[in-house]
C-alpha cells in the first residue's frame, strides 16, 4: 500500500515489490525521505575554479545553484527567485557577480543575499526589508577529494561519517594522484525513461548482466572476455562497488596511452603493497543514493542519475582525469569515454535499452502486484578482511557475481523509507 513504501523491500533485501519503481506515492516519499535527507552529489570543484563561477544541478527535482563565493567558499541555493520563484540561473554553469532574476529583475549576490529591488522606493514605499530575504541555501555543504556534496537535513551525519566504510574506497579511486583529478570535456547531460534505481543497483555490483547485455562489446573489443574473476564489495550505507581481476572492467583491448599510466600507477602501488594495487583502477559502483562511478583502464566516468518522476532520469555524466597527466593523455581518456560511455557509447546504449524497457514491462497494473528477486548470494558472504587478507572494511560475495550490493543498497532504501 502506499502508506508503507518501505514494506516494498524484504527483510534483508532479498525482493523488492516492483511498485517501488512506478508508484508516485513511494516516489513522493524517496523526494523527502532520501534526496531530501542524504548527501547528494552537486558537480567537481574542478567546474568552480574562480570566483564568480557557478553551476546549475539539481538535489532531488529541486533545482540548485551552486556558487563560488568571492572569497573562495562554494555555496549552495534554491535556484528559484524568492519572490515569484523563476529560476535565476538559466545557463549549466558560468561566472557572473550577481544572480539576477528574469522576471522583475531581483539581483542576489553570489552569497544569497538580495542586494537589489527595482522600484524599492517608488512602488515598495522605500518600506520593504531587503536584508531579511535570501536565497534558501543547503544545511551543508562539503567535498571530498573534488567531489562536491550537500544536505538538505541539518542533523545529516557529517558527510565523512556518511560516506562511512566507503572512504577507504573512494581515497584508493581519487586520493591515487597527489595532483588530484579535475573534470574535463564538460558535463554531458541526456535522459533515460527509466527508474533511478534501476541503474544505481546496476552501476553498485551487477557483474551478472555483462556477458548478456555486453555481449556485442565484447565482439568489438571494447572490452575484455567477461571474467570470473573479481571481488563485489559494499558497506554500510548502501554503498558498493564491484571490480574485475586486473582492471579489465571495459577493455584492456583497447589499449591507449591513458592505459599504460593506470598500469604505471599500479606498478608504484605493488611496490608499497601488491593487494591494494589490485584495487586500482577501483571498478564500477554506486555511492548511495544517485552517484555512480566506473574507473576503469580507459577512462574514469562519474555519474549522476536524477529523478525525474518515477519513470524518467536525467543523467549527467562527468569524465574525470588524473591533473598531473598531459593533455595527450587527457585527451586519449576523454575520447574512450565518449566511445562507449558518452551519450552515445556501446556500453551506455546496451544499458539504456535495457532499463527503459524494464520500465515499459513492468508498469501495469498486474505486473506490479509482483516482485524482483535478489536473492543470489544469499549465505555466501564474508568480510573483505578475512577473504582479500587486505585491511579494507566491508563484506564481499564469495562469488564474484552476486547480488549482495543490491540487497544492501535496498535495505539502506528500506531504512531511509522507515524513518
Ligand atoms: Fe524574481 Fe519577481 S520573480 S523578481
Ligand atoms: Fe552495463
Amino acid at each position: 500500500s502506499q502508506a508503507e513504501p518501505a514494506s516494498l523491500v524484504r527483510e534483508g533485501g532479498v525482493e523488492v515489490g516492483i511498485k517501488a519503481f512506478h508508484d508516485e506515492g513511494v516516489y513522493r516519499e524517496e523526494l523527502e525521505k532520501i534526496f531530501a535527507k542524504c548527501w547528494l552529489f552537486l558537480g567537481h570543484e574542478t567546474q568552480l575554479r574562480r570566483p564568480g563561477d557557478y553551476l546549475s544541478t539539481r538535489m532531488g527535482e529541486d533545482e540548485v545553484v551552486v556558487t563560488r563565493t568571492k572569497d573562495g567558499r562554494l555555496r549552495a541555493f534554491l535556484n528559484s527567485c524568492r519572490h515569484r520563484g523563476p529560476k535565476l540561473c538559466r545557463a549549466d554553469q558560468g561566472n557572473s557577480q550577481a544572480l539576477r532574476c528574469p522576471y522583475h529583475g531581483w539581483t542576489y549576490d553570489l552569497d544569497g543575499n538580495l542586494v537589489g529591488v527595482p522600484r524599492l522606493r517608488t512602488a515598495y514605499h522605500g518600506e520593504f526589508d531587503r536584508s531579511a530575504v535570501k536565497l534558501i541555501e543547503v544545511a551543508r555543504l562539503d567535498t571530498v577529494h573534488g567531489l562536491i556534496f550537500a544536505t538538505w537535513d541539518p542533523d545529516a551525519p557529517t558527510l565523512a561519517e556518511y560516506l562511512g566504510d566507503f572512504l577507504p574506497y573512494l581515497d584508493l579511486m581519487l586520493g591515487r594522484s597527489e595532483a588530484g583529478f579535475e573534470a574535463v570535456g564538460g558535463v554531458h547531460k541526456w535522459t533515460i525513461e527509466t527508474n533511478w534505481k534501476i541503474p544505481a543497483e546496476n552501476f553498485s555490483g551487477d557483474q551478472y548482466h555483462l556477458s548478456s547485455t555486453h555481449a556485442s562489446s565484447v565482439e568489438v573489443g571494447l572490452r575484455n572476455r567477461v571474467t570470473e574473476y573479481g571481488h563485489t564489495i559494499h558497506v554500510e550505507g548502501g554503498h558498493g562497488f564491484t571490480r574485475e581481476k586486473g582492471g579489465a572492467q571495459q577493455g584492456t583491448a583497447a589499449v591507449t596511452a591513458y592505459t599504460e599510466h593506470v598500469r604505471r600507477v599500479q606498478d608504484g602501488l605493488r611496490d608499497r603493497s601488491p593487494e591494494l594495487a589490485e584495487f586500482v583502477p577501483l571498478g564500477v559502483g554506486s555511492i548511495f543514493p544517485n552517484l555512480s562511478f566506473m574507473d576503469g583502464m580507459r577512462f574514469l566516468t562519474l555519474r549522476q542519475w536524477q529523478p525525474r518522476g518515477p519513470h524518467r532520469i536525467d543523467v549527467n555524466s562527468w569524465c574525470l582525469v588524473d591533473s598531473a597527466l598531459s593533455d595527450e593523455l587527457k585527451d586519449a581518456a576523454m575520447r574512450q569515454y565518449v566511445l562507449s560511455f558518452g551519450p552515445s557509447g556501446m556500453f551506455e546504449q546496451d544499458d539504456g535499452e535495457i532499463w527503459t524497457s524494464i520500465s515499459e514491462a513492468t508498469r501495469g497494473v498486474v505486473a506490479q502486484r509482483h516482485s524482483f528477486d535478489y536473492t543470489m548470494g544469499v549465505g555466501h558472504e564474508v568480510a573483505v578482511k578475512d577473504h582479500t587478507g587486505v585491511d579494507l572494511p566491508g563484506v564481499m560475495g564469495e562469488a564474484f557475481i552476486t547480488e549482495g550490493n543490491q540487497r544492501s543498497f535496498y535495505r539502506r532504501w528500506r531504512q531511509l523509507m522507515e524513518k
